[in-house]
């Protein structure tokens, strides 16, 4: 396999701005297969919440019909993230995210939510200086932090600000009001978050959207962590919608795997 190709959506002539060494791999090879993931995480959501509101209800003994949104209305938030830093969690938030944008009608913003280390910045020209961190601070509204990288479809707004205390910033009802806002703008609001061990903001996050896809890396995420990891998270009320294994190698040829 070739050097991983750089993902398509800078200008040619503004490649020379960007430090190629921090630009991370495209796995343009994979959308087809990200796309499909996707539409049936989105058709899952959809099942969850309707059983959820419907539940609600049933809880409340009211008659009431529950309140369900127009298919076209509804929109969800995920966040990406892995066990350790390297694991790929914002190398697959931003194929992900620009699959979405490339194979479907609606619109998508990915949003840098590792505060600690942000690296998504790298990989756009911005014309916004400000981010997510500037938003929670107060000194920021939606309209100077995000920025439209595919027309109509593809939105992106970095971290701004990088700080080594970001629950707090995770926990303010400014962030409540921010994601409440992205969603009704955007159909598909996705966060790349710093990695699950050692950073409980991550948890935090995964609380308050509509659930988390973790990033294991083959050979090196130990599964025991794994599980411990997940119990915690669903003690957490996290939802787990998948789980993506990176960075797998396939030592023989593809073809045989079927035969096993
Ligand atoms: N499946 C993969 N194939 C090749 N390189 C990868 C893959 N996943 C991640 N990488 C590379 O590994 C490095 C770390 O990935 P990154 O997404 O930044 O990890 P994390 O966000 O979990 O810290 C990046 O340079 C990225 O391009
Ligand atoms: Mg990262």
């Amino acid at each position: 396999m070739g050097r991983p190709r750089k993902i398509p959506i800078i200008e040619e002539k503004e490649i020379a701005e960007i430090d190629e060494s921090l630009q991370l791999c495209n796995l343009r090879n994979m959308y087809d297969h990200f796309f499909k993931t996707l539409w049936k995480l989105k058709m899952d959501l959809d099942e969850m919440k309707k059983r959820d509101e419907k539940e609600l209800v049933t809880k409340k003994g009211v008659g009431r019909k529950p309140k369900i949104k127009k298919e076209t209305q509804i929109s969800h938030s995920i966040v990406f993230s892995g066990f350790r830093r390297g694991d790929g969690a914002s190398t697959m938030s931003l194929n992900f995210s620009y699959a979405f944008a490339e194979n479907s009608a609606n619109s998508v913003v990915l949003i840098d939510g590792n505060l600690r280390d942000p690296v998504l910045q790298n990989q756009f020209i911005m014309k916004r200086k400000k981010g997510l961190y500037d938003a929670l601070q107060g000194n920021a509204g939606i309209q100077d932090i995000v920025n439209e990288i595919i027309s109509k479809k593809f939105f992106f707004i970095s971290a701004g600000q990088q700080t080594k205390n970001p629950i707090t910033l995770f926990e303010s009802a400014k962030f409540e009001v921010l994601l409440k806002q992205l969603k009704e703008k955007y159909d598909l609001v996705i966060f790349d978050s710093a990695p699950l061990l050692g950073n409980p903001e991550t948890t935090l996050l995964a609380n308050k959207t509509d659930g988390l896809i973790m990033i294991l890396n083959a050979d090196v995420t130990r599964w025991e962590v794994a599980k411990s990891v997940k119990n915690d998270l669903e003690g957490a009320n996290v939802r787990i919608l998948g789980a993506i294994l990176n960075r797998k190698q396939f030592i023989i040829p593809q073809a045989i795997y079927k035969f096993l």
